[in-house]
């Protein structure tokens, strides 16, 4: 598990100018304990698989993507459009990230409008890259400019397909209001590509076969996170982010997401995210343990004991 050496004095600074989560209650003198807690939003566009987490009390917001709606059963635009405004619904006033389809800055911008009609809790989800691989002679800095149209229009952005602090640093610098970083994507792509043969993590440095080798230098695209074993390369990205933003008082909110387990979680935790948007599943286990079964099996044994 990733267990960084030390929190930095500068990422408990950036936690006193970070919104409050849990606020305290007028009348109420026992001060909430979780006041800038990490804030749990759950991956999914599945309204059964979101109500009873929401009704529970775990979870403070969704984030949607198209890969989700789809899953969520949308076969045209003006169904998955049906699906987002219902959801805004059922969570407002928590926030709902709903992802741009268009490729091209001008129609993003009017998208953006589109979809933030769709409810006032409404986020606005942009990819930093990735354009030129989707359109022939696209602009990389798509994004980028999009983000900074709509900072400007007072649009909230969830800044999706993040995978490097570069990309972090510079969405941030648009106007991003949260950051995605993608981090169980990483292990992910490093378990199914490495070479077992080179050095731990190789794979890395081969991404898309440019033809980069470990040593030449590392092309954006290619790097993930510095330093540590590879294998904590996910949780490493976050603390990476985490401890950049800490560096320049960045209040952009780290997003942790493509949590793939309870460790994942706790990883997050441990390397400072803001938020974690988690799967359904995950979140579903999230109040189990094998010995908590054992132990109230034997509470409620004993408890036995004091209604005779
Ligand atoms: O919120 C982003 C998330 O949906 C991506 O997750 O599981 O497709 O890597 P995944």
């Amino acid at each position: 598990m990733f267990m960084p050496s030390i929190n930095s004095s500068a990422l408990f600074a950036r936690k006193n100018i970070m919104p409050v989560i849990n606020a305290d209650k007028p009348g109420n003198n026992l001060r909430h304990p979780a006041s800038k807690g990490a804030r749990i939003f759950c991956d999914s566009a599945v309204r059964a698989d979101i109500e009873p987490l929401l009704k529970a009390g775990l979870i403070h917001g969704i984030t949607t993507n198209p890969t989700l709606l789809k899953k969520s059963g949308a076969k045209s635009w003006d169904e998955a459009k049906g699906i987002m405004k219902d959801l805004c619904a059922l969570l407002n006033p928590f926030p709902v990230s709903l992802e741009l389809t268009e490729l091209t800055e001008e129609k993003m911008v009017a998208q953006a409008s589109e979809l933030g009609a769709l409810g006032t809790n409404a986020v606005i989800k942009v990819p930093a890259g990735g354009y030129p691989a989707v359109v022939p002679g696209g602009d990389p800095f798509t994004g980028f400019k999009v983000i900074r149209r709509l900072w400007e229009k007072g649009i909230k952005t969830n800044v999706t397909l993040i995978f490097n602090t570069t990309q972090a640093f510079w969405a941030a610098n648009a106007g991003a209001t949260y950051i995605s970083p993608f981090l169980g994507r990483v292990p992910d792509y490093i378990n199914k590509n490495d070479d077992p043969a080179k050095a731990a993590g190789n794979s890395l440095y081969s991404i898309g076969e440019k033809g980069v080798v470990a040593g030449d230098r590392v092309a954006n695209s290619e790097y993930v996170a510095a330093g540590g074993a590879i294998k904590d390369s996910g949780a490493r990205l976050i603390f990476e982010i985490a401890t950049v933003f800490a560096n320049y008082q960045i209040t952009t909110e780290i997003l942790a997401a493509s949590i793939r387990n309870p460790v994942q979680l706790t990883e997050c935790l441990l390397a400072g995210a803001d938020i974690l948007t988690v799967p359904a599943n995950v979140l579903q286990t999230v109040a189990d343990h094998p010995l908590s079964d054992e132990g109230m099996k034997g509470f409620l044994a004993d408890s036995k004991a004091f209604s005779t």
